[in-house]
Parts: C-alpha cells; sequence; structure tokens
C-alpha cells in the first residue's frame, strides 16, 4: 500500500435516527498517514458519522470502506478488529479501574503478550505521567490526564485508523496545548487520524484537510491551510 492510496473513505453516507435524518450524502476521504479533520459546530453529526464508522449504527445508505474492505455492514468488534479504534468523546474511561487496567482494556483484542507489553511502554514513554500515576483510579486523574489515557487506551489496540472525537472538550487551554502537541506526535510517529472538533482553529492547525459539516451535510472540503484562510469558514469558525 502506497502512501497515497485512500484509506478510509466514506462513500454518500445517510445517518438517520427514529424520525430524524441526522446525517445526509456525506463522503469524506482519509489516506493513510493523513491527519484529516472534520470540523462542525454541536449538533452538526460529528459523532454520528464516527459511530457509523466504528459500526455502532449502520448507515440508512451508503457505504464506508477501510483498507480496501467494504465495512459499512460489519459490527463493530470486527470493525476494531481490522484497526479502526475510535477515542470517544467524553473519553469514557473507567472510572474505577486504574490506569493501567484502563490502558489493558484497549489491549483486549491482542494476543501476543510481549506486544502488548511493548506498547504499554511506547504509551508510558509517551505519556510519563500515566506510568507515575499507574495504579491510580481513573477517576483520580485530571481531565487532561484521562484524554492522555483514553489515547492511550487506542494506542494499546495498535490502531491502524485512530478516530478522535472532539478530544478538546472540556479541557482548559493549558491542557489543550498539551493535547496538541500530543497528536502533532501521533502524527509525526505515522499514525493516521480522523479528528472531529468543535474547536476549529485547533483542527484545521493540525490536519492537512478538512471537512466543514453543518446540519449533518458537508458545506466546504479542502486542504487545511486553505480553509484556514477561507473568509466564510473565518466568519462562522474561527471569531476573530
Ligand atoms: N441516539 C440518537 N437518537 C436521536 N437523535 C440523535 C441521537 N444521537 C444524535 N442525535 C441527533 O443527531 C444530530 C447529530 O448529533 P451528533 O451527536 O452526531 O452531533 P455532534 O456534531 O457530535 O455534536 P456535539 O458537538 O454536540 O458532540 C443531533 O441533532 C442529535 O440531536
Ligand atoms: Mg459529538
Amino acid at each position: 500500500m502506497n502512501s497515497t492510496s485512500t484509506f478510509l473513505e466514506l462513500r454518500d453516507v445517510y445517518i438517520s435516527y427514529i424520525g430524524v435524518e441526522a446525517v445526509r450524502g456525506v463522503s469524506i476521504k482519509v489516506n493513510e498517514r493523513d491527519f484529516v479533520t472534520v470540523i462542525g459546530a454541536n449538533g452538526a453529526g460529528k459523532s454520528s458519522i464516527f459511530n457509523t464508522i466504528s459500526g455502532l449504527f449502520k448507515p440508512a445508505k451508503g457505504e464506508i470502506w477501510f483498507n480496501g474492505e467494504r465495512i459499512d455492514q460489519l459490527d463493530a468488534p470486527e470493525i476494531a478488529k481490522k484497526g479502526v479504534i475510535q477515542v470517544p468523546e467524553g473519553r469514557k474511561i473507567f472510572p474505577l479501574l486504574s490506569v493501567k487496567e484502563n490502558l489493558m482494556v484497549g489491549a483486549y483484542m491482542q494476543k501476543d503478550r510481549k506486544n502488548i507489553a511493548r506498547n504499554l511502554e511506547k504509551v508510558y514513554a509517551l505519556y510519563p505521567v500515566l506510568k507515575e500515576r499507574t495504579n491510580s483510579k481513573g477517576m483520580r486523574l485530571s481531565g487532561g490526564q484521562q484524554q492522555m489515557l483514553a489515547i492511550g487506551r487506542a494506542l494499546m489496540a495498535d490502531p491502524k485508523l485512530i478516530l478522535l472525537d472532539e478530544p478538546s472538550l472540556g479541557l482548559s487551554p493549558i491542557f489543550c496545548k498539551n493535547l496538541e502537541n500530543q497528536m502533532k506526535v501521533l502524527q509525526k510517529e505515522g499514525h493516521t487520524i480522523l479528528l472531529v472538533e468543535q474547536n476549529a482553529r485547533m483542527g484545521l492547525s493540525l490536519s492537512n484537510y478538512g471537512y466543514v459539516l453543518e446540519n449533518g451535510e458537508l458545506r466546504k472540503e479542502g486542504p487545511s491551510a486553505q480553509l484556514l484562510k477561507d473568509p466564510d469558514i473565518i466568519k462562522a469558525y474561527l471569531g476573530v
């Protein structure tokens, strides 16, 4: 597989809840090693798209392809097994489990103990604070540390594609800055990342390509640097 092949592709995807068509005709492409961001306001449909990619919902219409295979009819565990790993909105760490136990949850599909140990060391090297707090209960961590734990848990699954759902939500400005650096490191290490964010400036400054989602439909797409300079985007999403 070369570096420009399409890794993830949503083709004209529709997502419906009972009586509500939340996402309409969305097409998104992510190439291997890309960092792609979908920006959109509250309720635009960002999490719906992620939950559909990861198999928690089935799309009403359209197709989702990953790594040359159609995945939209597969169940969530099968999709995770293919390496599509979601870091959910609100982090969803286990408050009563220790840091290490939370990380091991991410490794539940891994069989090779040596590989699990290697991944654990990698996560601890990336986030030393998690190593320091390895025996602390999840609920004892700060918001920023919980976000590291949620990302660390995803890394324990040997992800081929990481879906990051609003990681900056509820974080203080300092933790946001840390998070930005962490995401840069992930990209540098060769991970393929799809991020959804209300924090449009952060999302677009990190990514190489962006999509703008409004009320369940894509309004615009393009290289992130271009979107950051787009007067409509500046007005609607980037403030002054
Ligand atoms: N389980 C559900 N049942 C019914 N409607 C839902 C459900 N989940 C989401 N919706 C609706 O679908 C639309 C899109 O919601 P979604 O959570 O995907 O948006 P979002 O962009 O992730 O928003 P946020 O930034 O607040 O996380 C909203 O109108 C929401 O009310
Ligand atoms: Mg959401």
